[in-house]
């Protein structure tokens, strides 16, 4: 099968989180097992980009023209290369990409998202019209909503996207691309799509329900986060779109690159080990609170790790809220993350409360994230809400214990730990409250006293394989009801949408 992902982050080229991580692995696997993959990205700037990765780029189309209400604008597609089976198309628009970050500045969101965004889903119609119309194409977030909303109708009567299917993977309700009206004229859209049953979102234009309206199949990154996002708790407005489209919602734990995420074989690590022998993660301990600038360590205490974009997903305020009685257990937590200024505030107020006991670093670093997960002992992630996290998953491999809330992919991928059984892989919670939190820590730090038992905690995690080819052959058999959806002419998702009850 031809499958084209189009997404607005894929490492190595460009992160700011668990996207990219998604896209850029989930097509290896696919490739893998015999698919033909292309990837569309846009062309960023970003200090992260992988260059060397991009030596062999050349322009393939030299121009398209996109429509806006009284322009045209012209990009272009360069080709980044075929690297382990998958095809790399990038749309090229300095105008909108050639900037320092992908989404906006501190002070917000850039405010021509929907121009860059919608000009990226037109290039990517347009160019796979030259260079090959895929069987699927496979959308992720709201960045790439209006490629099935487009399909299903500007293009609708398009021979070459007849039989084309979409499948769109939500990773985060939190995002839906939320814009004013009049962005439907700007981006050259019908204004029949500003109906409750199609874009139209409390007066505004929501991109993210168009997709949830148009793809033939929507998928979240998680079983769980599939069942939350039909609630109103979690499904940020739009749990009624979802729970009309029930039989069209899948939930596919995201994977675990393990190429990248392995501490037998990671490069940014100071030592190496394994569940056979643990010997190098004492090492690992030592070079990350050498990188945190604690001096002279006892290396026996335990440390908690974080690594996160700053967010209020990501359930920070409960450490607010016990951290003076945290900072008297004996423990040290160390804690990269960038993000909300709010968050970057407090992480850098209760540093300075607790020199000895918590040591921050507001930063960006993919090198010193991977030290964390070597490092640290435990890892904490005390979402609100997790459509399916991938740190945890990385820090059972690492043999670093999760403390995390039983909330979305968290909830899936962590088994509490029973002392008595010495089954489980982690410590969990559910209440969102900072009681809870501290409890939960306090009995993890309990449990850390009986290094024997600690040792088959960790290494019940070490042995849990969450590779991608269970969750890619899962993503298979999507598409290929979305093939068969196709399959059947003249039905669009829309037309059969009641809202019923409502
Ligand atoms: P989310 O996508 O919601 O941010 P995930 O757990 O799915 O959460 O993925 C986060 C990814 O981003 C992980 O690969 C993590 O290591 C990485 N990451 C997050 N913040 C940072 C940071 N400050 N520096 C380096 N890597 C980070
Ligand atoms: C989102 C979610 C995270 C998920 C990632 C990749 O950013 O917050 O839970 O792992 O996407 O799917």
């Amino acid at each position: 099968m031809h499958i084209a992902f189009a997404a607005s982050e894929c490492v190595p080229y460009s992160k700011t989180g668990g996207l990219a991580d998604v896209v850029g692995a989930l097509p290896k696997a696919l490739a893998a097992a015999g698919h033909k993959i292309s990837v569309f990205l846009p062309r960023y700037r970003q200090p992260k980009l992988d260059h060397t990765k991009l030596n062999d780029a050349h322009t393939v189309i030299p121009s398209i023209t996109v429509p806006f209400d009284d322009h045209y604008r012209f990009c272009s597609i360069v080709s980044g290369g075929n690297h382990a089976g998958v095809q790399f198309h990038f749309v090229e628009y300095p105008p909108y990409f050639d900037r320092d970050t992908i989404y906006g500045t501190p002070a917000g969101d850039f405010p021509d998202n929907a121009e860059r965004f919608a000009l990226f889903c037109r290039a990517v119609l347009e160019a796979s019209k030259i260079l090959g119309v895929p069987q699927v194409f496979h959308c992720h977030d709201w960045q790439t909503a209006l490629i099935p909303v487009l399909l299903r109708t500007q293009y609708a009567e398009d021979p070459a996207f007849r039989e084309t299917a979409t499948v769109f993977t939500i990773h985060n309700m939190g995002y839906q691309g939320l814009f004013p009206p009049d962005t439907l004229p700007l981006l050259t859209l019908p204004w029949d799509l500003f109906t409750i049953l199609k874009l139209e979102y409390f007066g505004n234009v929501n991109f993210l329900k168009g997709a949830l309206v148009y793809a033939d199949f929507v998928t979240t990154v998680s079983r769980k986060y599939s069942q939350e996002i039909q609630t109103s708790e979690f499904g940020f407005g739009l749990d009624g779109v979802l729970r009309d489209r029930s039989s069209t919602v899948t939930g596919i734990l995201n994977g675990v690159d393990y190429e990248e995420w392995s501490p037998e074989t990671d490069k940014f690590i100071a030592a190496n080990y394994s569940s056979e022998d643990l010997s190098g993660k004492i090492t690992c301990k030592r070079d990350l609170l050498t990188s945190f600038g604690v001096t002279d360590p006892d290396i026996c205490l335990p440390v908690i790790g974080i690594v996160s974009r700053f967010a209020a997903q990501k359930g920070f305020d409960l450490l607010a809220q016990i951290v003076d009685r945290l900072a008297r257990e004996e423990m040290i937590v160390v804690v990269l993350g960038t993000g909300d200024k709010l968050y970057e505030a407090m992480f850098t107020r209760i540093s300075k409360q607790f020199p000895q006991k918590i040591a921050v670093r507001i930063a960006y670093d993919n090198a010193l994230a991977h030290k964390i997960e070597a490092g640290s002992d435990m890892f904490l992630m005390p979402s609100r809400y997790e459509p399916s996290g991938l740190n945890q998953m990385y820090s059972l491999k690492y043999g670093t214990v999760p403390i995390v809330r039983a909330t979305g992919g968290l909830d899936d991928t962590i088994e509490q730990w029973d002392p008595r059984t010495r089954k489980g892989t982690g410590f969990k919670f559910s209440e969102y409250s900072g009681e809870e939190l501290l409890l939960t820590i306090k009995q993890a730090l309990q449990a850390f006293k009986d290094q024997n038992s600690w040792q088959i905690l960790m290494r019940n995690g070490m042995s849990k394989d969450f590779s991608w080819n269970v969750s890619a052959k899962e993503y298979v058999r999507v598409y290929e009801r979305a093939r068969q959806v196709r399959a059947v002419p003249s039905v669009t998702v829309a037309d059969t949408l009641t809202f019923a009850g409502r």
